[in-house]
């Protein structure tokens, strides 16, 4: 099993890198998070943007899995199912669910929204689709698991579980309407009935002793990882590479080859530490040029240039083999980029990431000669221009890890394998 995952802060292009190499595979597996992600992909001319679907769905013939680690919220995937444009018949082959997988409960959004009302000017920036209090019900082993949506007593198990958020609730001055949300949950979970929702982990052990070829992708970015982020502005499940065995129930044993994608720059949505955050006309340059702006909430992300310390530290958390860069075509036009080689804390040169978030850092960059050309139509690594080459082999010395995929664009055939 390879794994590929975010080394920034989510967003990095995973969903589109997926469904690229996708042929390579036979099953394509989720193995944390849930609808807080938005994977774009691109092909056609039409872009896609799935929440909770793996992004080999795209593919005839490849199986897709959300995993026992991802937490399913039912109404998002009945959205999600009926925007995909391919016949429902199609998906429910391609498409299978773990039984072990927890669901998000129409009060795991509310409760989500009370949070981070009540916490003011220290929001997270949460994406409100109920991940962390979905997470923590499974956590405190109060969670409702996609399995059970077959017994008698579903009902009576789900009104359990909201009832006692209610009373939660009832401690927050906070206004919400439960109705609407839970007729469309009930929707959501009748038409996950119609789906395969079994021992996953039973059939990925039995696919990889028999040779077939999985690939777990990823969700949100090393550093929203839950133990290893700037927490607590995190998301709640761990979105690193050992996330993916507790996520599938895979050994580490299996694990092969292990995908670091990062953007030529860094970008990150709603709160936290982030030391190159550009607050100038550089950064709204990026963003304008970048088109960035969530797919899950719309919200603008905040960019600023490459930070190696943190990327360093993203490859060591994750053990990752091989790199993947997206989005240098952003960059072109400016005259120099910058790259942060180390951070200054009270005078001193330091390397590593802090634990604490209100250490104040400074970056220190090194400046490089930009690039000017459109690369969006260069398909081979030897025409990309030379300065860009330069960035990379400088980005290749400081990890020591090789950059085996050049992401020029969006679309799926804009992708240079070298
Ligand atoms: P994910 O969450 O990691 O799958 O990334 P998102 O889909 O949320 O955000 C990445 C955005 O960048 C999407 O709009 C992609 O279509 C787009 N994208 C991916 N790779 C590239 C690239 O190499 N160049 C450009 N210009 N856009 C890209
Ligand atoms: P993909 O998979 C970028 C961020 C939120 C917030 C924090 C916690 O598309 O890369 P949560 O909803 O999990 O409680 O939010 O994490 N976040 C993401 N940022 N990409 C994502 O996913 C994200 N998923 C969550 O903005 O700061
Ligand atoms: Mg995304």
């Amino acid at each position: 099993m390879d794994i590929l995952l975010g080394l920034q802060w989510g967003d990095e292009g995973k969903g589109k890198i997926v469904d690229a190499i996708c042929p390579e595979y036979d099953i394509i597996a989720r193995f944390q998070g849930g609808p807080n992600a938005g994977h774009s992909i691109e092909f056609q001319n039409i872009k896609h943007i799935l929440h909770l679907i793996p992004s080999g769905i795209f593919h005839p013939g490849k199986l897709n899995i959300i995993g026992n680690g991802v937490v399913i919220d039912p109404a998002v995937f009945k959205k999600e199912i009926e925007n995909l444009g391919l016949p429902l018949d199609e998906i429910k082959k391609r498409l299978l669910v773990s039984a072990r997988a927890h669901l998000i409960l129409p009060t795991h959004r509310i409760l989500d929204a009370a949070y981070e009302h009540r916490k003011g000017c220290a929001k997270i920036g949460s994406t409100l689709k109920g991940i962390g209090p979905a997470y923590t019900d499974k956590a405190g082993r109060n969670g409702l698991r996609a399995g059970e949506i077959f017994r008698k007593d579903f009902r009576n198990l789900y009104s359990l579980r909201v009832n006692s958020h209610l009373e939660i609730l009832r401690n927050y001055n906070f206004e919400f309407d439960l109705k609407t949300p839970e007729d469309e949950w009930f929707e959501g979970i009748e038409l996950m009935k119609e789906f395969k929702i079994v021992n996953t982990e039973y059939l990925i052990n039995d696919s990889i002793s028999r040779g077939k070829k999985i690939l777990a992708e990823g969700a949100q970015g090393t550093m929203l990882d839950v133990d290893f982020g700037s927490y607590p502005f995190v998301t709640s499940s761990n979105t690193i590479s050992s996330g993916a065995c507790t996520g599938l129930g895979v050994s580490p044993r299996s694990v092969g080859e292990i995908f670091g994608i990062f953007k030529a720059y860094c970008t990150r949505v709603g709160s936290g530490p982030f030391p190159t955050e550009l607050s100038d006309p550089t950064g709204e340059k990026i963003r304008e040029t970048g088109h960035e702006f969530g797919s899950t909430t719309g919200r603008p992300r905040r960019c600023g240039w490459l930070d190696i310390p943190a990327l360093k530290y993203a490859i060591m958390i994750n053990g990752v083999t091989r790199l993947i860069m997206t989005k240098a075509d952003v960059l072109s036009g400016f005259s120099s980029v910058k790259v942060c080689t180390s951070y200054k804390s009270g005078g001193k040169e330091i390397t590593e990431v802090p634990v604490e978030n209100d250490q104040l850092i400074e970056p220190v960059y090194t400046e490089m000669k930009g690039w000017k050309e459109d690369i969006s139509k260069i398909n081979d690594y030897k025409s990309l221009p030379d300065p860009l080459k330069e960035y990379i082999s400088f980005i290749e010395n400081a990890t020591k890890v090789p950059v085996m995929i050049v992401s020029t664009g969006p679309d799926r055939n804009e992708t240079i394998i070298r």
